[in-house]
C-alpha cells in the first residue's frame, strides 16, 4: 500500500463572508495577509457550479470527476457531498478518495496500463470497472475476474485536442474483436468500452465519431454473441476557457446528446471530465519580489513559476489569464518571471502591466486544472500554499469555513 500523500489540514473559523469568485482586491489581499504567498485559492462552489453545470448538459451522464487536474482533498469532499462520482487513476488517488469517505461504488480506476499492486489496491477499497486496451492488461485481471468488469479503451484522437492521449493509450477498433475474444477465453468479463478523444478539445466533432463508432462496435459484438456490454465511458476533453473563451458548454454537449440518443439501447454512460470542473476553480495568487530594466523591458520577478502553479503552462499547454491585482496607472512593457535560476522559468515576456513594485501581488485566473497538480519544489522554493474556500455548500454568509490545506511535504 503506497504511502497517502501527507496532508496537513487546519480548520480555521474566519469571520469573512462567503468569498463569490473572482474575489475582491481587499479579499485576495486579505487572505495573502492571513495564508502567505504564492498562493492557490480553490473554490469549492465553483467546483460544484462546474460539476453541476456539465451535469445540466449531459443529463443522464453519471460524471466522475477525474481527480488528476485537482486531486485537493477539499475538491474531494465538494463533489462528495453532492453525490459525485470519481475516476481515479493510481493508488495514491485511490486514497484520497478512501480518506474522503467516498464510497467505492461511485469510483472507477482508468489507468489502461498498471501494476497488480494498483489493481489490488483499487479491488481492497472496493472498485470494480477498471480499463485495459490490450491482451497483456487483460491477462492482469485473470485472477481477479469473479471481482470485476473491465472497459476496452479505444483510441480515437481529436486532432484539435490540445492534449493527444490516445498516442499512448487506447487500441484500433479493428483490435476490438480480437481483444473480446482474448478476454472470453480468459474469462475476464469485459462490460463496455471506453475513450478519450484528447484534453481541451475545442469541439465536440471526434466525440461524436467516437460515440458513433463505439454505437457500432457494442452492436456487432452484441449480435456476435457477447452479453454485458453495459457502459460507455466517453471520457474527458470537456474544454475550458483561458486566454480565449471556448464553445460555451452547453452548446459543445449538444450534438454528443444526439449521439448518445441513437446509441443501442441499454447502456449506462459515464464520463471522466477533469479540466472542465476544476480549471476555473484555482486562482493564483503570487508576490512580486523583485525587479529590473533589462533592454528596455521590466523584469517582474514573482515568488511563483513555470516550476510552481504555471507548470501547467509547460505541461499542459495551457496560457492562463494573468493581472496584476493592482492594476491602475500607466502601463509598461513587461516581463513576468518566476522565482527560481531557470531561464524557462518566465511566464510570459510579453504583457503590458502597471509599474509594480516588491510587495505587489499577481493573479492568474483559470488556474485550477493540470497546474498546482504538476508543481514541483525545484531549488527548495515552496509551492504555492493550498486554499480551498466555501468548502461547505450553504446560504450566503455562513461559510465561515475557509480551510487552509498543504498538500505535500512541506
Ligand atoms: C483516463 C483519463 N480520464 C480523464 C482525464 C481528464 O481529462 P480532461 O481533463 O480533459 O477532462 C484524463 C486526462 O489526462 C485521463 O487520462
Amino acid at each position: 500500500m503506497p504511502k497517502p500523500a501527507t496532508t496537513v489540514r487546519h480548520r480555521e473559523p474566519t469571520p469573512a463572508a462567503r468569498l463569490v469568485a473572482p474575489y475582491t482586491r481587499a479579499e485576495i489581499e486579505a487572505l495573502v495577509a492571513r495564508y502567505g504567498s504564492p498562493l492557490m485559492i480553490v473554490d469549492c462552489d465553483v467546483v460544484r457550479a462546474q460539476y453541476r453545470r456539465l451535469q445540466a448538459a449531459l443529463p443522464g451522464v453519471d460524471l466522475h470527476y477525474a481527480l488528476k487536474p485537482l486531486p485537493d482533498a477539499a475538491v474531494v469532499a465538494a463533489l462528495n457531498g453532492i453525490g459525485g462520482f470519481f475516476d481515479l487513476a493510481s493508488s495514491g488517488e485511490v486514497e484520497r478518495v478512501r480518506a474522503a469517505g467516498v464510497p467505492a461504488a461511485r469510483c472507477i480506476h482508468t489507468h489502461p496500463i498498471k501494476r497488480d499492486a494498483d489493481i489490488r489496491d483499487a479491488l481492497r477499497f472496493g472498485v470494480r470497472t477498471f480499463v485495459a486496451d490490450n491482451v497483456d492488461e487483460l491477462g492482469k485481471f485473470v485472477r481477479h475476474k469473479r471481482r470485476v468488469g473491465v472497459l476496452l479503451r479505444v483510441a480515437f484522437s481529436a486532432e484539435d485536442a490540445v492534449v493527444d492521449l490516445s498516442r499512448k493509450f487506447g487500441c484500433e477498433t479493428g483490435a476490438v474483436a480480437g481483444l473480446l475474444a482474448v478476454a472470453r477465453r480468459l474469462g475476464v468479463p469485459v462490460t463496455g468500452f471506453s475513450f478519450h478523444v484528447g484534453s481541451q478539445t475545442p469541439t465536440p466533432t471526434m466525440h461524436v465519431r467516437a460515440i458513433e463508432a463505439c454505437g457500432r462496435l457494442i452492436a456487432e459484438a452484441r449480435a456476435a454473441g457477447y452479453e454485458g456490454l453495459t457502459t460507455l465511458d466517453i471520457g474527458g476533453g470537456f474544454p475550458a476557457d483561458y486566454r480565449e473563451r471556448t464553445t460555451p458548454i452547453e452548446e459543445f454537449c449538444a450534438p454528443i446528446r444526439s449521439a448518445l440518443a441513437a446509441l443501442p439501447p441499454g447502456l449506462r454512460i459515464i464520463a471522466e471530465p477533469g479540466r472542465f470542473v476544476a480549471a476555473a476553480a484555482g486562482t493564483a495568487v503570487g508576490t512580486v519580489m523583485g525587479r529590473a530594466l533589462r533592454d528596455g523591458r521590466w523584469w517582474f520577478y514573482l515568488d511563483d513559476g513555470i516550476y510552481g502553479s504555471y507548470s501547467g503552462q509547460l505541461f499542459d499547454h495551457m496560457r492562463y489569464p494573468v493581472a496584476a491585482l493592482r492594476d491602475d496607472g500607466e502601463r509598461v512593457a513587461a516581463v513576468l518571471a518566476g522565482p527560481t535560476c531557470d531561464v524557462i522559468d518566465v511566464i510570459d515576456d510579453h504583457l503590458e502591466l502597471p509599474m509594480l513594485e516588491a510587495g505587489d501581488l499577481v493573479v492568474g485566473r483559470q488556474m485550477g486544472a493540470y497546474t498546482s497538480a504538476c508543481a514541483t519544489d525545484f531549488n527548495f522554493i515552496r509551492r504555492a500554499r493550498i486554499i480551498a474556500v466555501n468548502g461547505d455548500e450553504g446560504d450566503e454568509g455562513d461559510a465561515g469555513d475557509l480551510t487552509a490545506v498543504t498538500v505535500g511535504a512541506s
